[in-house]
């Protein structure tokens, strides 16, 4: 990924994900940690962390949360949301195929797809070696990537939606994915446009480029960095398989 996306409109990715059950994933994260992990987990290294939607409600839940993210726009308004939340959790600028925290983790989480960020297979490597790193013998990895076998069947689509700024503007969101299956990605254009109140409009497009895996494409990946794959299941649903019809695959990794 280039640092350049998630910059123009890493303000506006809060409201564009207004819905997302941050809490239920987070559910979904502590209960992988309670049935995999050796020992319970206190300290949590989120690599992409974004605006800190997970790692607010882990912070709040209790675990010392560390985030990471190549976006400083996302990463500045993360720390404003912890510090309004009085939560203790640090955040570091750098980029997860290379980050050094200095430290190790009981756990290290990667969630919506940040790993299909790191589109070329070298990098998705360095992104996975870098879990390692940050994790002892047994320590847990987590992450939801896209999943290869759905992306096929289903193909991604066009799509446009509306949202209210909240101050009497509107923001619109155009999203034009274009599958590449020799590549293994999809590159989604995503154009935004703004208009305020008094109707005068704004535009901006970023290109993002996301990998997705398959099954045994994620296992062989994470035997190579030094994991054993532990789980894989429907995101964000322990308990169920991943099937063809399922988009986002579950991972939970152990470090060997
Ligand atoms: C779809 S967002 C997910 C953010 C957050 N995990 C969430 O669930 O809301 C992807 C995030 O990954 C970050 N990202 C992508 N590639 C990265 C890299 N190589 N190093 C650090 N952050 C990266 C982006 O800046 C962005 O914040």
């Amino acid at each position: 990924m280039t640092d350049s996306i998630f910059q123009d409109n890493g303000s506006l990715y809060d409201l564009f994900y207004e819905s997302k059950d941050y809490e239920g994933e987070c559910d979904f994260v502590e209960k992988a940690f309670r049935r995999f992990a050796a020992a319970p987990v206190k300290t949590i290294f989120d690599l992409g962390c974004g605006t800190g939607g997970h790692v607010l409600p882990l912070s709040a839940r209790g675990y010392e949360v560390t985030g990471v993210d190549l976006s400083q726009t996302m990463l500045d308004r993360a720390r404003r949301k912890a510090k309004k939340a009085g939560s203790t959790a640090t955040f570091l600028h750098g980029d997860v195929r290379n980050v050094d925290a200095g430290r190790a983790f009981d756990a290290v989480i990667s969630m919506f797809a940040v790993i299909g960020y790191q589109a070329e297979e070298s990098h998705m490597a360095a992104a996975f070696a870098n879990a390692r790193r940050h994790l002892e013998h047994d320590g847990l990895f987590l992450f939801d990537v896209w999943h290869g076998a759905a992306v096929l069947v289903q193909k991604p689509e066009a799509r446009e939606r509306e949202f209210s700024d909240g101050k009497g503007g509107t923001v619109t969101r155009s999203v034009t994915p274009v599958l590449d299956e020799d590549k293994q990605v999809v590159e989604v254009d995503v154009q935004v446009r703004r208009v305020s109140p008094e109707g005068e409009a704004e535009e901006s497009e970023e290109n993002h480029i996301v990998r997705y895996l398959f099954r045994e494409q994620a296992e062989t990946l994470l035997r190579d960095a030094g994991f054993e794959s532990v789980h894989i299941c429907a995101f964000p649903d322990i308990d169920r398989e991943l099937s063809d019809d399922d988009w986002n695959m579950s991972v939970v990794a152990r470090a060997a």
